[in-house]
C-alpha cells in the first residue's frame, strides 16, 4: 500500500490526457486570468465575514488580520505558481501533487479541495441570501420571512456548539445554488468577457463604497485599535488578530481556482503565476481599505451581522441611494464566486474520477452539453442541502481549514520537489524557496491553529471519511494500480 501511496502519475500522461480530451480554446492571457482570479475571490469574505470577524475577534485591527492573511496567501500563491507553471493541467493542486508527491498526498489534497470548493459554494450562498433579503427589504419593500431565509441551526460560543434558531430553512440560499447548478449543467461557457463584466461591477461597487464611505468614517471608532483581550484566546487582543485572520482567510480563497483554467490559457507557464499573484495583490489592497472604512463607519461591536457593508450604508441616510447599488454589486459578485467554485469542484471530481479515485460516474460528460454532469449535480445537491441548513460562521471556518491544509501541503511540496525532482523544468521558480515555503507553511498553519478545536475536529472527521473512501474505493480502483501503469509511474520516479 505504501508503494501505491507514493506512486506518482507520469507528467507526460497528464499532458496526453489533456490533449486527448475536449480541447478548449486557448484564449486567455494574464489579464483575463487576473480578472478571473478577482472574479473567484471577492465575495462573501469581504461582504459578510468582515462583520463577524471585527465584532467577535479583531475589532478595528481587522485590517491587520487582512494583511496577515494576505501575506500567508501570497507566500502560498508563490508556491502554487511554481506548481501551476510546472504542470499546467486541469485538476489544480490535486493534479500537481499526483504527478509529483504521490497518490496519498494527491488524495488528501483532492479531498480537501472538495472541502474548499463545495463548502465554499454553500457558504457563499448564505451570504448571498443575506444580501438578497436586505435588497428585497430596501429598496423593494418586500420582507422575506426570517424563518425562510435563515439557517435552522447556528454555531455558538467558543466550542461552536450547534443550537436551533427557530428558522425553518434558508430558501434563497438553496434557490441560488439550484439555479447555478442548472446553468453549470447545461454548459455555460465561462467566458472571459462575462467575467470582466461581473468583476467590473464588483470592483466599481467596492470603490464606490470606499469613496463615499470615507466621508462618514468616525476615527473614534478606530480606538482602541486593538481592543483588549477578554481573557479568552482569540477574543480580541493580539490573539484576536490571528483568529480573525483565520476566519477572513476565506475572503482570499479562489485565486487557486484560476489553475482550473489551465487548458484555456495561451501561455499557462507564464500567465498563471502572473494571474494568481496580481489578483492576490489587488484583492489584498481592496480588502484592507474596505475593512478600515467599515470599522470606521460603524463601531465594530455593531458589526455582528450577516450583511455588514449594507448595515454601514443603511446607517447614513445620505448614502441610502448607494445602498441598493452596493447590495446589487455584492449579490452579483457572490453569484460569480459560486459559479466559479461549482465549475471548479466539478472539474476536481472529474479529474479524480479520471484517475480512478472516484467512481467513473463523476467523470461522465454530457454528450451534448459537454459538462461533467454527475459531478455538477452532486456538487449542487450537497451544497444546496448544506447552504440551506447551516450558518455562515460554521461553514466558513471549515472551508478555511480545508483550504489552508491544502496550501500548507503545496508549500512543503514545492520544497520537497526542489530536492527530489530538481530536473523538472520550472518556468516559474518560487523566489528564496526555503524562506517562502517555510514561512508560507508557517503562516498558513498558524491560521489553521487559530481556527479552534471544534474546527480541527471537523477537519479530522472529514479526513477520516476521506481515508475510508480511499481505502475502500480509491486504492482498489486507482488507474495506477493497473500493472502497465505501475511501470510508467515507477519509471517516472526513477
Ligand atoms: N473568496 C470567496 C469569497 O469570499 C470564496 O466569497
Amino acid at each position: 500500500m505504501l508503494r501505491q501511496l507514493l506512486a506518482t502519475k507520469s507528467i507526460d500522461e497528464l499532458h496526453a490526457q489533456e490533449s486527448s480530451g475536449n480541447q478548449l480554446r486557448r484564449a486567455l492571457n494574464a489579464t483575463h486570468l487576473t480578472l478571473l482570479g478577482i472574479g473567484g475571490v471577492i465575495g462573501t469574505g469581504i461582504f459578510v465575514l468582515t462583520g463577524t470577524a471585527a465584532a467577535n475577534e479583531a475589532g478595528p485591527a481587522l485590517t491587520l488580520s487582512f494583511i496577515l492573511a494576505g501575506i500567508g496567501c501570497a507566500l502560498a500563491g508563490l508556491c502554487y505558481a511554481e506548481f501551476a507553471s510546472m504542470i499546467p493541467v486541469s485538476g489544480s493542486a490535486y493534479s500537481y501533487s499526483y504527478a509529483t508527491l504521490g497518490e496519498g498526498i494527491a488524495w488528501f489534497i483532492g479531498w480537501n479541495l472538495v472541502l474548499e470548493y463545495l463548502f465554499a459554494v454553500a457558504t457563499v450562498s448564505v451570504g448571498w441570501s443575506a444580501y438578497v433579503v436586505s435588497f428585497f427589504a430596501d429598496p423593494l419593500h418586500v420582507h422575506i420571512a426570517p424563518a425562510l431565509s435563515n439557517a435552522p441551526f447556528d454555531a455558538v460560543g467558543e466550542t461552536m456548539h450547534i443550537v436551533r434558531t427557530g428558522a425553518l430553512v434558508n430558501v434563497p440560499a438553496m434557490l441560488v445554488i439550484a439555479f447555478l447548478t442548472f446553468i453549470c449543467y447545461i454548459g455555460i461557457k465561462q467566458s472571459a468577457n462575462f467575467n470582466v463584466f461581473i468583476v467590473t461591477i464588483k470592483v466599481t461597487v467596492i470603490l464606490l463604497f470606499i469613496v463615499f464611505g470615507l466621508s462618514y468614517v468616525d476615527t473614534g471608532n478606530w480606538h482602541p485599535y486593538i481592543p483588549p483581550n477578554t481573557g479568552h484566546w482569540g477574543s480580541f487582543g493580539k490573539s484576536g488578530i490571528l483568529a480573525a485572520a483565520g476566519v477572513i482567510f476565506f475572503a482570499y480563497i479562489g485565486f487557486d481556482a484560476i489553475s482550473t483554467a489551465a487548458q484555456e490559457c495561451k501561455n499557462p507557464q507564464r500567465d498563471m503565476p502572473i494571474g494568481m499573484l496580481t489578483s492576490l495583490v489587488i484583492c489584498t489592497i481592496l480588502y484592507v481599505i474596505v475593512a478600515a472604512v467599515l470599522t470606521g463607519m460603524v463601531n465594530y461591536k455593531d458589526l455582528n451581522v450577516a450583511a455588514p457593508v449594507a448595515l454601514a450604508i443603511d446607517r447614513y441616510p445620505p448614502l441610502h441611494k448607494l445602498g441598493w447599488v452596493v447590495k446589487l454589486g455584492a449579490i452579483a459578485g457572490m453569484t460569480s464566486v459560486m459559479l466559479v467554485m461549482t465549475l471548479a469542484q466539478a472539474r476536481i471530481f472529474f479529474a479524480m474520477a479520471r484517475d480512478g479515485l472516484l467512481p467513473p460516474l463523476f467523470g461522465r460528460v454530457h454528450p451534448r452539453f459537454k459538462t461533467p454532469t454527475v459531478g455538477t449535480l452532486v456538487t449542487g445537491t450537497i451544497a444546496l442541502v448544506i447552504g440551506g441548513l447551516l450558518p455562515v460562521n460554521l461553514l466558513a471556518k471549515v472551508v478555511s481549514i480545508g483550504t489552508l491544509s491544502a496550501f500548507v501541503t503545496v508549500c512543503i511540496g514545492v520544497l520537497v520537489l526542489r530536492k527530489t525532482r530538481p530536473e523538472l523544468p520550472r518556468p516559474f521558480r518560487t523566489p528564496s524557496p526555503w524562506f517562502t515555503c517555510i514561512a508560507g507553511a508557517g503562516v498558513c498553519f498558524s491560521m489553521m491553529a487559530s481556527l479552534g478545536a471544534p474546527t480541527w475536529w471537523r477537519l479530522l472527521i472529514w479526513t477520516a471519511i476521506g481515508v475510508l473512501v480511499y481505502v475502500f474505493y480509491g486504492y482498489r480502483h486507482s488507474r495506477l494500480h493497473e500493472p502497465d501503469r505501475e511501470g510508467v509511474a515507477s519509471q517516472e520516479r526513477s
